[in-house]
């Protein structure tokens, strides 16, 4: 083999490889039949696909053996075949849009290497649009063939090779982390694993490696990464999967700055290799300042349309939706204007946006038209009778043009913000205000460490509860622990998180505090966590870290708002495999072994 010059007997070019330099040339080509064209004249003509492309091939049945002829008539779509024969130039047209589309290959040769079923899809563009996505999923392996599914895994391929290659050139070391572990903070469900030895104990598989990557550091791994799995189970979303990858990184003796600049440095890389765009400084926004201007934590700053404090002019109206908002702890107004919207939202649009308020939580939508004239002090229709008082000073403020809409929320300031950020962003994918051809990056910093549970009243970590306080906050954790500033950050990219992380507690007293905050007993922490309480005893360098989501980075790359289209085996919405058909029944033998009985005798004997 090893002097062999062709070690590839099946094939000798990729089908995207020939060009009119290669006429002349005899070859092998092998791969899928595209399309199959008998033109009655003596002549038949294939499309030959595999991963690099396509190649068209020609029977020239007057000219070859007879049971080459056979052979060829009874080709269908989908047939792998293997193909020898001459590179010649194409008789009639150039094909401009295929890189292989001034040449054929004459076949001489033809061997089947696996027929196919009349196939129930087809791998093309056009056909993939029609059909729907799960009989897609379900004939995953006939859909993967097609370009676009190609690209996309090479696209992830490509950022999978760049994060190995950046990170290993700054000193991280690939380590794997267990799957089967004790519980993960993560906030998600679990997923649980009966365990056969210790029956009636459970593994959870690891919604991310989070305490032992920071055990690494504290084993002085100094800088950690892996491209890992982790599992949530949480319904899925067009963003979300129960089973995901993340690019997950630690290092130690770094603050806060380190770890974002070793991250921006890293994005940088992947938008200048992928796309060939120099991302610059990545701008920093405080979680106060997002969640204010454009009510989310992850704001899409590809678009304006900034929400403003209506706080103080609303106070001085007798609308009490206004004033009973005022009243409430952290209660506001805040105002959002749509330039113009007079002639661009419908009566439809904006009875869809006070439905989306309501989902986030807000009573409703208080909304006025500005038209500069009239009884109310320019204002019109809605609650116009209640802004004349401040019609002047509100125009003034918010710049109010005629023909501009303004749409309100009151209540406390999360919900009245978040309701109406979400209004905006639906106000920018109705408006086409949203700029797709447009990369915007943002750090988002300064979180609180800490966010009332609206249901218990108890506090929650906004990261996870291994987040350190800022160094300058550790004092208030005990004097004002909601106004505590965490060392969390995120990167959000086109309004999406790409990536979350934080500084670490590496000190034993301020963990105990924290989890103590969160309502965790001595006792609780020490079950969950006490091999992290153990571990910090005994010599925990400072340390932070970070994980992107690489499906999220893979669907940015590749221009795709579906997770779905950037995993090879994804689960649908209801979170099935639809080609495998999991998740399935298992044996009664295997249940009985685990020691585990299903409660509902109707489900144990359909599916046992
Ligand atoms: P976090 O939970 O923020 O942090 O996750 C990090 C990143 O992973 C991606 N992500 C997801 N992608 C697809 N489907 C999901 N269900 C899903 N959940 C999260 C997001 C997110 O920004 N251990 C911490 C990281 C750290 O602190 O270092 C963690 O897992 O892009």
């Amino acid at each position: 083999m090893g002097n062999d010059p062709n070690p590839m007997k099946k094939r000798t070019h990729m089908c995207g490889e020939l060009r009119d330099t290669d006429a002349g040339s005899q070859v092998t080509v092998s791969g899928w039949i595209a399309t199959y064209r008998d033109q009655g004249k003596g002549l038949i003509f294939l499309d030959l696909r595999d991963r690099t492309g396509i190649t068209q091939v020609v029977f020239d049945l007057e000219d070859v053996a007879e049971d080459l002829v056979t052979q060829a008539k009874s080709l269908r779509r989908e047939f792998v075949v293997s193909i020898t024969g001459m590179v010649r130039e194409r008789e009639g047209k150039a094909n401009h849009k295929l890189a292989t589309g001034a040449i054929e290959v004459r076949a001489d040769e033809l061997e089947v290497l696996s027929r196919s079923d009349n196939p129930p899809i087809l791998p093309d563009e056009h056909e993939a649009e029609k059909i729907s996505e799960d009989i897609r999923l379900k004939y995953r392996y006939i859909d993967l063939r097609r370009k676009r599914m190609q690209d996309i895994l090479t696209t992830r391929h490509r950022i999978t090779q760049l994060t190995r290659s950046f990170f290993g050139e700054n000193g991280f070391i690939e380590v794997e982390t267990p799957l089967l572990i004790k519980p993960t903070p993560e906030g998600a469900r679990d997923f649980i694993v009966p365990s056969r030895v210790k029956p009636g104990s459970w593994y959870v598989l690891p919604q991310s490696p989070q305490i032992f990557k920071q055990i690494l550091m504290i084993g002085g791994l100094d800088r950690y990464m892996q491209i890992c799995k982790c599992l949530r189970d949480e319904d899925p979303r067009a963003d979300r999967q129960a089973e995901f990858t993340q690019i997950d990184l630690e290092m130690s003796f770094v603050d806060r700055d380190d770890v974002m600049n070793m991250t921006s440095s890293f994005v940088r890389l992947l938008f200048k290799e992928l796309r060939g765009i120099e991302v610059g400084l990545i701008p920093t926004m405080s979680y106060a300042d997002a969640m204010s201007r454009f009510g989310s934590d992850r704001p899409d700053l590809r678009f304006d349309l900034e929400l403003h404090d209506a706080t103080n002019l609303a106070s001085k109206t007798e609308f009490r939706v206004f004033t009973e908002a005022i009243g409430l702890t952290d209660g506001v107004v805040k105002a959002l204007v749509v330039p113009n919207g007079v002639d661009k939202l419908t009566r439809k649009n904006l009875d869809g946006y006070g439905e989306i308020a309501k989902t986030y939580g807000a009573g409703g939508l208080p909304t006025s038209k500005y038209t500069g004239q009239g009884e109310h002090g320019g204002f019109e229709t809605g609650i116009a009778k209640f802004l004349a008082p401040i019609a002047g000073e509100l125009s003034k403020e918010l710049s109010l043009n005629e023909g501009d809409i303004v749409i309100f929320t009151a209540d406390r300031s999360n919900i009245a913000n978040t309701a109406l950020g979400q209004v905006r962003l639906q106000i920018g994918r109705d408006l086409d205000l949203i700029d797709e051809s447009q990369f915007k990056l943002l750090w988002v910093v300064d979180f609180p460490m800490f966010e009332r549970d609206e249901e218990t009243g108890h506090w929650t970590s906004l990261h996870h509860p291994f987040t350190a306080p800022m160094p300058d906050q550790v004092g208030v954790l005990d004097s004002d622990p909601g106004a505590c500033i965490s060392a969390g950050y995120d990167l959000v990219i086109n309004g999406s998180e790409a990536a979350g992380g934080s500084i670490r507690i590496h000190d034993q007293d301020i963990q105990t505090k924290v989890f103590s905050l969160l309502g965790l007993t001595p006792e609780d922490a020490s079950t969950k966590f006490g091999f992290l309480l153990e571990a910090l005893k005994y010599g925990a360098p400072p340390h932070g870290g970070i994980a992107f989501g690489l499906d999220r980075l893979t669907m940015l790359f590749c221009d795709t708002d579906n997770i779905r289209d950037v995993i090879a085996f994804p689960k649908t919405g209801s979170g099935l495999d639809l080609m495998s058909d999991a998740p399935g029944p298992v044996d009664h033998d295997q249940l009985e072994e685990l020691q585990i009985a299903l409660l509902e005798p109707e489900a144990n004997s359909a599916n046992c």
